[in-house]
């Protein structure tokens, strides 16, 4: 019996590469698996499946066969950890990773065949701040720009902000400091942006915690691992249990937006397209 209960969609976006995009969904997906969600990770960055890696699984098929016709979602989804599913990216597929808005609609539209109780879907995309990028965190319920200390960091954050709220007019976006020193560094980093986008682009953001810069995360990643399972004890590994805990209270939130979202069929409570 399939489950329409009403799920939670967050996309996670950095705007600049490397800031921690990845790990953030997988870990953050893990803990709150561990809190006894039932968590799909969709890889969107559909050149490099980078999710794969960071979960520790090799999947055989990927979202470009379902894509092509020649899977189905089903088929394709592995099991990455207790409690945590994913749909792997298409790995290398470079005509696939500089999609145009039929394709994003098409991994959105597909995504509503999935057969599966989900209580979050984390959507992990690409870098940059691409209009594929734009159109799928505009399809997500809420978002997570992660940001590190970093001018680059900073400046590229900021320009997705500006699309996402100014010109695009989302509300939920939420700032994640990565690789901060302390809780009080990424609290400072958070106050400076949120008072900037405040001023010039009229957007109140969110703000959960900061995930601290953490030699374990690294090592984690070396072996495979997500960093709760390589080192549960460590400073990421726990302020990632922190940060599940607020991401699980909020709950699903969908606001008629007029656009293309993900699971929508769920949310407003009809069966999925292949029931
Ligand atoms: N909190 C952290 N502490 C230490 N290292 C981290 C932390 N977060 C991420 N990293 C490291 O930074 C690198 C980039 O992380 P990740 O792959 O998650 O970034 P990304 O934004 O998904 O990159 P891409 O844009 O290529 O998809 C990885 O080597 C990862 O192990
Ligand atoms: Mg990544």
């Amino acid at each position: 019996m399939p489950d329409y209960s009403r799920p939670m969609v967050i996309g996670v976006a950095s705007g600049k590469g490397g800031v921690g995009k990845t790990t953030v969904s997988v870990s953050l997906a893990i803990a709150l698996a561990e809190r006894g969600l039932r968590v799909m990770v969709l890889d969107a960055d559909l050149g490099l499946a980078n999710a794969q890696l960071a979960l520790g699984v090799r999947a055989s098929f990927n979202m470009g066969h379902v894509l092509r016709g020649e899977k189905t979602l089903g088929e394709v989804l592995v099991d990455a950890a207790p409690g945590v599913r994913l749909i792997p990216g298409a790995s290398g597929l470079r005509e696939l990773a500089s999609m145009d808005e039929a394709q994003v609609s098409s991994v959105i539209h597909v995504m509503d065949n999935l057969d599966e109780p989900v209580d979050c879907l984390l959507v992990d995309v690409a870098a940059g701040i691409t209009p594929s990028v734009v159109s799928f965190i505009a399809a997500c319920q809420r978002r997570f720009v992660v940001v590190c200390d970093q001018p680059a960091s900073i400046a590229d954050a900021y320009g997705l902000l500006k699309i996402l709220t100014l010109e695009e007019g989302l509300e939920d976006v939420y700032l994640l400091p990565n690789m901060v020193n302390s809780q009080a560094h990424g609290r400072k980093l958070f106050n400076h942006m949120a008072d900037v986008a405040q001023r010039f682009l009229g957007a109140k953001l969110g703000y959960l915690g900061s995930i601290e810069r953490d030699d374990a995360v690294q090592a984690a990643q070396e072996r495979y691992l997500p960093v709760s399972r390589h080192a549960p004890d460590s400073t990421a590994a726990r302020s990632f249990r922190q940060l599940a805990g607020k991401v699980a209270a909020l709950g699903p939130a969908l606001k008629p937006s007029g656009r293309i979202q993900f699971l929508l069929p769920r949310m407003v409570g009809l069966p999925s397209a292949t029931a």
